[in-house]
């Protein structure tokens, strides 16, 4: 097997590869609430100081999430709040399940979270998929944030990997030998996207949304070379309204915050079916719908 990673158009090319697919997530994982607080800032959004978070809402924005995945149809597991842990309702972060083609099991990488504030919340993430019978991977050294930052494309052997901030680019290539995945990696610059699930939407194989800003020249070329139909969105849209941290679960139906309105008509005329949700309270913390849940099976 050659060198599965791919940081520039010079490298990649789909001809080469060789696709295998994987099944589609069944399950997804959620964090309940209740804890949810802004207590520390490791990210542009968060101010400790500033405005509190509004429990009885946080709840309901979160309620109404789980009920949309149940609605299409996924079991979900739901996990309580750790005291200690405010940011732990942002599930996406804490691992990164798979499939084991190989193998045909059920497998999962915990995270090595950056900011030792949020590294105890890996253990209860471990409990559970070892509750659920997955086979466990852990890395050695570094950073890694799990789903936040390796972005499957659905239904392949394919990850979309950012680094910089919240993972270190030496693990993409532990991850890859671990999967056997192809991976596409992209450098993150800007701060305000500092997981690739705050600049990066996929929809399906074709389609994709993006925020330029948070990328390199060559991680630009490398997207536009793979999306036929890459739709950008401004940083101020991306940082206000969290566009790029929408989630298409079945290359159907996009949930997506509400306040993402102006969209709908162009993601509409493309055939999906939007499902709105209020995450106000969760923006303040950095994070919305894709953060708050994690595709498993
Ligand atoms: N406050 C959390 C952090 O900074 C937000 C995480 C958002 N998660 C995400 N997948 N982008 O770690």
């Amino acid at each position: 097997m050659g060198n599965m990673i791919y940081h520039s158009t010079k490298d990649f090319d789909l001809k080469n590869i060789e696709i295998g697919d994987v099944p589609a997530y069944t399950h997804t994982l959620m964090v309940a609430p209740e804890h949810f607080s802004i207590e520390y800032e490791i990210n542009p959004y968060m101010n400790a100081a500033g405005e509190k978070i509004n429990h009885a809402k946080a709840f309901e924005q979160w309620l109404s999430l789980k009920e949309t995945y149940v609605s299409l149809g996924y079991v979900v597991h739901t996990l309580e709040g750790v005291e200690k842990f405010p940011d732990m309702v942002f599930a996406a972060n804490q691992s990164l399940p798979f499939w084991d083609i190989a193998n045909q099991q059920k497998s999962v990488i915990l995270s090595r979270m950056r900011h030792p504030e949020r590294a105890g919340e890996v253990s209860y993430f471990r409990d559970f998929f070892k509750s659920q019978g997955c086979k466990i991977y852990e890395l050695e050294n570094g950073y890694f944030e799990g789903n936040g930052d390796l972005i499957p494309l659905p239904g392949k052997n394919i990850f979309f990997a950012g680094y910089g901030f919240r993972t270190s680019s030496e693990n993409l290539e532990n991850i890859s030998r671990i999967t056997n995945y192809h991976t596409l990696a992209f450098e993150l610059k800007n701060p305000n996207f500092y997981h690739l699930d705050t600049c990066l939407s996929i929809i399906d194989q074709n389609t994709a949304l993006y925020t330029p800003s948070a990328f390199t020249d060559a991680g630009i070329e490398l997207l536009k070379k793979f999306f036929l139909n890459l739709i950008e969105i401004s940083e101020p849209d991306a940082i206000k309204n969290f566009t790029c941290n929408s989630h298409c679960p079945n290359g159907k139906d996009l949930i997506t915050e509400k306040s993402n309105s102006k969209l709908f008509p162009l993601l509409e005329k493309m055939g999906l079916k939007i499902h709105p949700i209020d995450t106000s309270e969760f923006i303040k913390a950095g994070g919305s719908v894709y953060c708050m849940k994690l595709m498993c099976y």
